[in-house]
């Protein structure tokens, strides 16, 4: 398990091949080297990667899952989910309060992602994006809004 985000071109590859439409390097670029991620990869060059930026909510400890990549020739082999449970897991164990993600309900909502309206984004979401917006309350659930370090505070990355 990596815990210190690094873009590698490997890495930069497979999220172009996981998001053709939507360009995720520059908040990749943003976050790598910084202290406060933890990266999960799969394969060597990376076939699955999934990745959670620690934040605060009134200085309790959480995290927002997100983004998650899986290569399409890989997806639905269970991998996404592993990494994603292994996170989970790692952050129960080192006292991380809530874990947040906007993403589809269908999908997040098998690790035990619930719908969330008292933990606030950092950035304003489109009204009709809030059932994708979830929690998954590891020991207590906090009310606020989400601090995230720098790279993830840009409106585009929320619409
Ligand atoms: C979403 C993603 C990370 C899931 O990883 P994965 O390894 O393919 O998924 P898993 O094998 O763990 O789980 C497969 C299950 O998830 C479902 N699933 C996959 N992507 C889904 C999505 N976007 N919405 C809802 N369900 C989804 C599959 O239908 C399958 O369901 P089943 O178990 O009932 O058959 C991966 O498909 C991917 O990279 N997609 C493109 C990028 C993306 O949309 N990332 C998520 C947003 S950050």
């Amino acid at each position: 398990m990596t815990v210190v985000l690094t873009l590698t071109p490997d890495l930069a590859t497979l999220y172009a091949a996981a998001f053709p439409d939507e360009d995720l390097v520059p908040l990749l670029q943003g976050l790598s080297g910084q202290p406060g991620t933890l990266s999960l990869i799969e394969g060597s060059p990376p076939v699955a990667h999934v990745l959670f930026t620690l934040g605060q909510i009134n200085g309790a400890k959480v995290a927002l899952l997100g983004p998650a990549a899986v290569h399409p020739d890989r997806q639905g082999q269970g991998l996404g989910s592993r990494l994603i449970r292994q996170g989970i897991a790692h952050l129960g164990e080192t006292g991380v309060a809530m874990v947040l993600v906007l993403g589809d309900p269908a999908y997040y909502g098998r690790f035990g992602f619930l719908p969330e309206t008292g933990a606030e984004p950092p950035c304003p979401i489109p009204e009709d994006w809030r059932p994708a917006w979830q929690s998954l309350v590891l020991t207590q659930p906090h009310r606020g809004r989400l601090s995230l370090p720098a790279p993830w505070l840009s409106q585009d990355l929320w619409r």
